[in-house]
């Protein structure tokens, strides 16, 4: 995800009127209700309806509050030094003033569209839809990862269509469903090729045909919608194979939890079990596919609330010295492991949608340990810098005085505590999780920020003196 994503999170982290805002009510239901026709209806032989007529004005009509102001200013800075030094490439490099254009789909403008048009911000957003129509070619002569380019590209154009009812992005949306797809129908598995050239349709997984169990399975919520929207069942039969394999296979030896790599038989490698890279986000489309196919296919649910059982028997433990609770990894000799990657954080938002489409009433409190994860999300965040780890050790003996010690201080600028505070807030209406929130965006703004345009990755966030990297934020 996007620094300017993350800044999405902070927008909404700093709104207390949106949640009784009957304006903002109205959108959501009115979204939810037109994208979501009958699903796995399996008498009229699809799980999908025409596509319905969308036309969405952008809800929110500026800044209301100083923080707010701030936030929407931050986006504006790191959208001047793009468009100044990186402008129809995918990333900015904001130290060197260059960019990076390994896609070489204009990644940084079509997953900020959504940003930009839920800001308000008018002019970024015809800049960007002028670009994305005058300019933007779906079938580059590159081979991309399909999961990056999905959830990035796909899912921008996708939420861009949403948002504003441009037709011009659906119909890239389409093409480029269509060049993606070649992932999947080139492989002997329901698995995907994890790499493919989006011009010739040529297929292959780089790292000795390993894919990510992730990006096998954060695919769904996109293609799925793309199904819809185009009235095209393929598009969500193909890319919902691959959760459906999973599924059969299944990961009975660890409660539902999987090993991390998956070959392009369809085979599971044993390895560490973990909640971080490579795995994360299989959790969260188990649930947001339930929740996207209005709740009608319950083995979603239940592999969901399984390994969410599993997590808080085998994963969840608590530091010596200050008890705070994390969720950590087992290592495939069986070993406990007490690392947790920034990454982790995202499992605080999923357990409060969860919770608040009622699983957690039989399978134990799902918001009570959302708070947790949220809390100890910002322990990682109690540093010089005010700024989180990539990844956090947690201390398991009494005598050490300290709960968490880093090996990895680099902070990437990565959204999930924002998010999981955002989540936490909009759940439980505490003001502390707005607090968290507008730390960190503070500590963002004195040492990320890069004067001439741009923020960047930090070296190491216990010093002070803040050495910047020279990449940009971009982080799956
Ligand atoms: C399935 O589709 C048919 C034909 O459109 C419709 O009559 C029926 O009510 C649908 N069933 C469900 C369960 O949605
Ligand atoms: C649906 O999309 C697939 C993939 O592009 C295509 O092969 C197929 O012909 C389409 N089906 C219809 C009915 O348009």
């Amino acid at each position: 995800m996007h620094l300017i994503v993350l800044l999405c999170f902070f927008l909404n982290l700093l709104d207390p009127a949106e949640v009784l805002n009957p304006k903002r009510k109205r959108f959501f239901q009115k979204n939810v209700e037109a994208t979501t026709p009958a699903f796995a209806n399996e008498t009229a032989g699809t799980r999908c309806s025409p596509a319905p007529k969308l036309r969405f004005q952008p809800v929110f009509e500026g800044p209301t509050n100083d923080r707010q102001k701030a936030v929407v200013r931050a986006f504006q800075h790191a959208w001047m030094g793009y468009k100044k030094y990186a402008w129809g490439h995918d990333e900015l490099k904001p130290v060197s003033k260059s960019y990076e254009n390994p896609f070489e789909l204009g990644l940084t403008i079509v997953d900020s569209l959504d940003t930009a048009v839920i800001m308000g911000l008018k002019t970024e957003t015809r800049e960007a839809i002028d670009w994305i129509r005058d300019s933007l070619d779906v079938s580059p002569d590159r081979s991309v990862n399909l999961f990056e380019t999905t959830i990035r590209v796909l899912g921008g154009l996708l939420s861009g269509y949403h948002l504003t009812g441009e037709a011009i992005l659906l119909k890239k949306a389409k093409i480029l469903g269509d060049n993606l797809l070649f992932a999947f129908t080139k492989s002997k598995s329901p698995i995907p090729k994890s790499d493919v050239n989006l011009q010739s349709g040529s297929a292959f997984s780089p790292n000795q045909g390993l894919s990510s169990l992730s990006e096998a399975t954060t695919l769904q919520l996109e293609f799925r919608d793309l199904a819809i929207l185009t009235g095209n069942s393929t598009y969500e039969n193909v890319a919902f194979g691959a959760s459906e394999h999973i599924h059969k296979i299944g990961c009975k030896q660890t409660g539902g939890l999987c090993p991390y790599f998956i070959d392009d038989n369809g085979n599971l490698k044993s390895t560490d079990i973990t909640l971080g890279a490579r795995a994360d986000s299989y959790y969260e489309y188990l649930l947001k596919q339930w929740l996207q196919t209005k709740k009608s296919i319950d083995w979603l649910r239940d592999d969901f609330l399984e390994s969410v059982n599993s997590i808080r028997e085998i994963l969840y433990r608590s530091s010596a010295s200050s008890s705070l609770k994390f969720i950590g990894e087992v290592q495939t000799s069986g070993e406990f492991y007490p690392k947790m990657d920034h990454l982790v954080c995202f499992f605080a938002g999923t357990l409060v949608l969860s919770h608040q489409n009622g699983l957690d009433t039989k399978q134990g409190d799902h918001l009570e340990m959302a708070k947790q994860l949220g809390h100890v999300c910002h322990k990682m965040y109690e540093n010089p810098t005010g700024l989180g780890p990539e990844i956090a050790h947690f201390n398991m003996e009494t005598s050490s005085e300290e709960d968490i010690y880093s090996l990895d201080s680099h902070s990437l600028l990565r959204p999930e505590a924002i998010e999981a505070w955002f989540y936490l807030y909009r759940a439980t209406n505490d003001k502390k999780y707005q607090e968290w929130g507008w730390s960190a965006f503070e500590a963002i703004e004195k040492y990320a920020k890069v004067e001439t345009g741009g923020y960047s990755s930090i070296d190491n966030v216990f010093k002070i003196k803040v050495k910047r990297r020279s990449i940009d934020t971009s982080a799956g």
